[in-house]
């Protein structure tokens, strides 16, 4: 009976799709119903990157899986905090606080410690702009991002101009937990994402976006240890925030959706030209340099195209249209949230 009447909504949904004017392509590429902010989206598994993608430099070189700790073991849990390198010259650059975000461990019974990041596979550009290949009609975007872990805490590296601060200890058996969060947040969450997106710099403004970065890993790390029951020390943490402001989004639809053989190429071709400008290949420092040119073709035409969780949206931008901050985000209290 139950199969009879799941075949009948499903003749009848279809039957309503073939009449309806909206296209189909367009309700299925995009979320049905849109929650602020859009959910970061999941994964079952992280494909393998394509060939195209070619990194300068080798993501994780030094990486090594998470030992096992003995659970009686005392882990002392530091935040680190460092420059992103190219700054560290006194050009006006080097004014904004580009921070990049990252955790320690130090195992108290073998005395070793480790660093752990979240970083993108082929850098910032990359995982910014997408790359216009003359053969590829979609923009092609080399945007995965990932956590590695390796032994050892370079303590010049973060305490000269940045931070190396003891914020928990937690057990062994804590530490063991964490890990097996930890790959499955590197397993499901795959995707980088630049920027942060508000209606408006006020402080209960609406988010429309969250960035999914090097420092969100950091504060769900934290956030998981304090599930796990770690108590975190009373010290003020700032992170750099880049944020874009925008009137309410609406999404376009996917790759296929937009791209694809059914897809609205007049859409598609101002989706290309929008990218046209912006070189994914850049450095670190001519990314930046190039934000501010970028800012310029926001202003004039109030618009930006958003690739998130695979989906282009598009964002009616507002004043100040863009902003890059070094704000406070507090360390959590302990056992806030339960589950992963
Ligand atoms: C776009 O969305 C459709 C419908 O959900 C899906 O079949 C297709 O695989 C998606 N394309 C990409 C590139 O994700
Ligand atoms: C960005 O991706 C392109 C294309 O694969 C690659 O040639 C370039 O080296 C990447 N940039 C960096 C800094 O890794
Ligand atoms: C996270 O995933 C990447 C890509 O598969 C892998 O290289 C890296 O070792 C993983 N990190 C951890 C901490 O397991
Ligand atoms: C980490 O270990 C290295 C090598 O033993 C040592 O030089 C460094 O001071 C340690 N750092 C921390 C924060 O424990
Ligand atoms: C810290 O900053 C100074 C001056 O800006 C620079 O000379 C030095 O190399 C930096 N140190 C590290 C470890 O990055
Ligand atoms: C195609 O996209 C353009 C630009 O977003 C829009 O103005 C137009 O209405 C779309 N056409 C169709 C048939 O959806
Ligand atoms: C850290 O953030 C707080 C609040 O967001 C701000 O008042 C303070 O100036 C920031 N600290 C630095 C060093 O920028």
């Amino acid at each position: 009976m139950a199969t009879v009447w799941a075949r009948f909504l499903l003749w009848l949904l279809l039957l309503l799709l073939l009449h309806s004017e909206i296209p189909v392509y367009l309700m299925a590429a995009c979320p049905r119903q849109t929650r602020w902010p859009v959910p970061y989206r999941r994964f079952d598994y992280r494909p393998k990157t394509d060939p195209y993608c070619q990194a300068r430099y080798t993501f994780c070189p030094a990486g090594s899986p998470i030992p096992l700790m003995i659970d009686e073991d005392v882990i002392e849990v530091y935040r680190l905090q460092a420059p992103v390198w190219e700054f560290k010259y006194g050009d006006v650059l080097g004014h904004m606080k580009i921070m990049h975000d990252a955790v320690g461990f130090k195992s108290m019974l073998s005395g070793k410690n480790y660093t752990m990041e979240w970083y993108e596979l082929f850098q910032l550009g990359n995982c910014t702009f997408p790359h216009l290949r003359p053969d590829v009609f979609a923009p092609f975007w080399c945007n995965q991002g990932a956590a590695c872990f390796y032994e050892g805490i370079d303590d010049a590296h973060w305490k000269e101009n940045g931070t190396l601060v003891l914020v928990t200890t937690v057990s062994g058996a804590i530490f063991n937990q964490m890990a097996k969060w930890v790959n499955y947040d590197n397993e499901t969450g795959i995707y980088y994402e630049t920027w942060t997106v508000k209606e408006s710099p006020d402080d209960n403004a609406k988010i429309w976006f969250d960035s999914y970065e090097c420092s969100k890993f950091v504060q769900r790390t934290y956030q998981k240890l304090a599930e796990l029951g770690a108590v975190f020390k009373k010290i003020q943490t700032n992170y750099t925030i880049v944020t874009l402001f925008s009137g309410e989004p609406t999404c376009f639809g996917n790759e296929t959706s937009i791209f694809g053989p059914q897809g609205n190429n007049t859409l598609a071709l101002a989706i290309r030209d929008f990218y046209t400008p912006f070189k994914p290949y850049q450095s670190v420092k001519s990314f930046f340099i190039n934000l501010l040119k970028i800012l310029d073709e926001v202003v004039l035409n109030h618009k930006f195209y958003l690739f998130y969780n695979l989906e282009y949206w598009f964002l009616p931008m507002k004043y100040p249209y863009m902003k890059v901050v070094y704000e406070e985000i507090p360390l959590p209290n302990s056992n806030t949230k339960p589950g992963m």
